[in-house]
């Protein structure tokens, strides 16, 4: 079975760390999420995929190539305008099989796909979609399920006593070929608000089952920050890179940390990073590949992409850093989410 996944949002709630890159190639744990996600897709079986591309689809392709890189293949479906969730899975459809897996790229989750699967051939309809119970499921689509696992509605954010259950769309589905004969071509589609219901209401089989496992829409920066401490709880079991020098301390491959320093579980460090003498990293810190940190620098609760430069005496706390991002000397930086490249110096 070939995996579909969606790509090609403009992540604009992600924003300004999606300004040049798509959402979905984010780091999560100091790698791509997409990357991330391919790996563990491959770990349950899949070996071909389709990446729906549109915004920046180059730093996703010559990121991936043809996938041999990972083990896998890997085509592409670049759109020529934003088609939507639906429209992205009628754009790929000369690539695509008699049934499919397709996923939202921006959910950080870890589902095993058999039991989805195994639920999809027993159930015998269109689509199966995967779902997550919400602590809180005003804020999402709420499915209405009778006992088979048919799901008889979507109700929009409803308000708490009127959900019919805290069951929301996982966005990971397994669908049948026959589902794309629902959806218009040439134009934008939503497969949540558009296609799901036009299928239910033509009597289509559309079927629910809750995934198990992780799973974080990582949407916005808090969600983002949040997958990160899950991360480093272990709540969120994805494996992380690099060797556990103490308890809750990750440190990668050729990284080198003067002998003073504090790394203050949990924290997770990149490969070939640099940390100046009486640094205090953590806790709460993910410090990416290839980062160099100055003297005396406070790191907490901060997220770092690749090659970031701090300066000496540098205090931070609820960041998050693009790739290659520079700080100048004595800066206090609180909760602050800075695009990859910038510069922040004294005037
Ligand atoms: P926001 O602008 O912050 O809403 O983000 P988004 O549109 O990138 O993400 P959203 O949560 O709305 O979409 C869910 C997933 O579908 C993400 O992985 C998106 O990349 C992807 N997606 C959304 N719209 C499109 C589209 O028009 N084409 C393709 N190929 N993927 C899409």
């Amino acid at each position: 079975m070939k995996a579909l996944l969606l790509a090609g949002g403009l992540g604009t709630r992600m924003r300004p760390l999606t300004e040049s890159m798509p959402k979905p190639m984010a780091p999560v744990g100091n790698r791509p999420w997409l990357e991330q996600l391919v790996l563990h897709l491959k770990s349950q079986g899949i070996r071909e995929f389709v990446m729906a591309v549109k915004y920046f689809p180059d730093r996703i392709q010559k990121h991936f190539g043809d996938g041999s890189r990972f083990g896998v293949r890997i085509r592409y479906a670049v759109e020529p305008i934003l088609l939507g969730t639906a429209g992205a899975i009628k754009n790929a459809e000369p690539l695509l099989g008699d049934r499919f897996l397709v996923l939202n790229a921006d959910i950080i989750q870890n589902a095993p796909i058999e039991p989805l699967l195994r639920f999809h051939e027993a159930h015998g309809g269109a689509a199966t979609i995967g779902l997550v119970a919400v602590d809180d499921p005003t804020s999402y689509g709420v499915v209405e399920l009778d006992a088979s696992g048919r799901i008889l509605r979507f109700v929009e954010k409803p308000a708490k006593h009127e959900a019919p259950s805290n069951l929301v769309n996982a966005g990971i589905y397994i669908l049948e070929k026959e589902v794309l004969r629902h959806i218009p071509s040439g134009r934008e589609v939503s497969i949540e608000r558009e296609t799901f219901p036009l299928l239910i209401a033509s009597g289509a089989g559309v079927y629910g089952k809750a995934i198990e496992g992780y799973w974080m829409d990582m949407g916005t920066r808090d969600r983002y920050r949040k997958v990160h401490w899950d991360l480093l709880d272990r709540t969120f079991r994805l494996p992380l890179q690099g060797k556990e020098w103490k308890k809750g301390v990750w440190v990668g491959e050729h990284t080198v940390v003067s002998s003073d320093v504090s790394l203050v579980p949990p924290v997770l460090i990149g490969d070939r990073v640099r940390i100046g003498e009486g640094s205090v990293i953590g806790p709460y810190a993910v410090i990416g590949d290839g980062c160099e940190i100055g003297r005396g620098v406070r790191v907490t609760e901060t997220i770092m992409w690749n090659d970031c430069r701090v300066s000496d005496d540098a205090y931070l706390k609820g960041c998050i850093f693009g790739a290659g991002l520079q700080i100048g000397p004595r800066h206090f930086l609180y909760d602050a989410v800075v695009s990859r490249g910038a510069e922040v110096r004294p005037e």
